[in-house]
């Protein structure tokens, strides 16, 4: 596992990201991406946590993160990397955040839906000690199956 570098940090997304998210969700997600007002409403909304990684002052992906209020558990809604940044820690660094997020807000589990097509994503999931929890049919625009996947807290 390569770790990243201290020119890392998470912070808050702001408006002012809309175009860098919005250009690496397309990427990442083709006909499943969020649009851009979704994705402004999800800024602002009080119950999602909209975080940023930046590496080298570089908009390096994005976690999204649902909270219900006094529920034990958080959904991990969205978590993208830029194509031109992966496979350097990014995406393990998000996932330490949400954990982290995810402890320190009422000792929380977290759910996720993947790709059952998606091996790097679920790799990296399980790697993180989440666990299949079922299969839901037909769940992506292409037909393709969702895994839902938990973390106990
Ligand atoms: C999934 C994603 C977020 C991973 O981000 P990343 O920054 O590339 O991941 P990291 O470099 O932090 O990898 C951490 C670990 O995850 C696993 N992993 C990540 N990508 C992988 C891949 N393509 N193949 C196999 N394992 C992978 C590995 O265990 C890796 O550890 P290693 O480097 O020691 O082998 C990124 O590939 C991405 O944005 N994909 C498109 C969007 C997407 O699929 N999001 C998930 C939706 S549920």
């Amino acid at each position: 596992m390569r770790t990243l570098t201290s020119n890392s940090n998470i912070r808050k997304a702001t408006l002012a990201d809309l175009d860098a998210v919005m250009a690496i969700e397309t990427e990442s997600f083709g006909m499943d991406a969020f649009g851009e007002r979704q994705m402004r409403y999800l800024m602002k909304s009080a119950t999602s946590l909209f975080y940023i990684a930046e590496t080298k002052n570089l908009l390096a992906g994005y976690v999204i993160l649902l909270i219900r209020k006094n529920s034990h558990q958080m959904r991990i809604y969205s978590i993208a990397v830029s194509s031109l940044l992966r496979g350097k820690g990014v995406g393990q660094y998000l996932i330490d955040f949400a954990l982290k997020t995810a402890e320190n807000r009422l000792k929380s589990s977290l759910k996720l839906e993947v790709r059952t097509t998606n091996s790097g994503a679920i790799q990296l999931y399980e790697r993180n000690k989440f666990t299949s929890v079922k299969i839901i049919p037909d769940y992506y625009h292409d037909g393709c199956d969702a895994l839902v996947m938990k973390r106990k807290p």
